[in-house]
């Protein structure tokens, strides 16, 4: 039996009703039109056009030197490829920290330029005024806390997040204010599965969680890692779904003995 939402069309809506009635949202990265084809139609519920891109994509060790004109490029191919989930492009690092006009006029040039649903950055209260400026917009806003890889020069390492009472005390501080800004959902990344699920119950708009166990109103992973063409990338929430890296460097090596052993292309397989 498949458990896939029966809803059409996603919006920031059915996502709130998705809460209410307790179905857990699904959602995963695409950076491209096939790929998000793929998961659109297998019927995922949001799709994140996350700045993991610049890991994933470019090779980048951080998520720091991706653009905001690479990611209107990734934003705008994937809307191309989807009929069905809600698209949410990330506000890369440098285009909205510190500055509220510019994170509009950010989030307005991702809006018009990729079609895309929602945008999403990372942090609290230091970005608030970010946050409320796009809000006043009519712009929905997915929210990011915990684990930011944007901070990564702040903090120097990719551990859990929010451990002590401090950082979870201004962990549930900032979620609250996220809300109450307006954020229509909010990521949270690599915390403790006892924080995230106080948070999921105190909050009522959506949390969706990536190593931040079950107790969130949904799960998002990203694309590469969950179909093993990252192997480099294997940290303990981690699922994988298959084991591509196998797959496509076997069929690639099948590929290369058939063009030197003449036997590619054959008869039937040319003009
Ligand atoms: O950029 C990204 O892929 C993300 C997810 C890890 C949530 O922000």
């Amino acid at each position: 039996m498949s458990t896939q939402s029966t809803v059409k069309v996603v919006t920031t809506h059915v996502l709130s009703e998705m809460k209410l009635r307790g179905e857990k949202i699904s959602m995963l990265t695409a950076y491209d039109y096939s790929m998000a084809r793929i998961v659109d139609a297998a019927g995922i519920d949001v799709i994140l056009v996350g700045d993991s891109a610049s890991n994933v994509m470019a090779g980048h060790e951080t998520t720091l030197p991706i653009t905001l004109d690479q990611m209107i490029y990734h934003g705008a191919s994937v809307v191309r490829g989807v009929k069905r989930a809600l698209v949410v492009v990330d506000l890369p690092f440098g285009s909205y920290q510190g500055n509220s006009k510019e994170a509009l006029s950010s989030a307005i040039r991702i809006m018009k330029e990729t079609a895309a649903d929602a945008v999403k950055l990372e942090g609290g209260i230091e970005v608030i005024e970010s946050i409320k400026r796009i809000l006043s917009a009519g712009i929905p806003v997915m929210g990011h806390l915990g684990l930011t890889p944007q901070s990564i020069h702040k903090f120097g390492t990719y551990t859990v997040r929010a451990k002590e009472e401090a950082e979870a005390q201004k962990l549930i501080e900032d979620a609250h204010l996220l809300e109450e800004a307006g954020c229509f959902a909010m990521v949270l990344e690599k915390i403790p599965a006892a924080l995230a699920e106080k948070v999921s119950k105190e909050l009522t708009i959506p949390t969706i969680g990536i190593g931040a166990g079950g107790g969130t109103d949904g799960q998002v992973l990203v694309i590469h890692d969950m179909l093993g063409i990252n192997r480099e990338f294997s940290p303990r929430f981690l699922r994988r779904y298959a084991d591509l890296y196998s797959t496509m460097t076997e069929a690639v090596g099948h590929y290369i003995d058939d063009v030197k052993n003449r036997d590619f292309p054959n008869e039937k397989e040319q003009y």
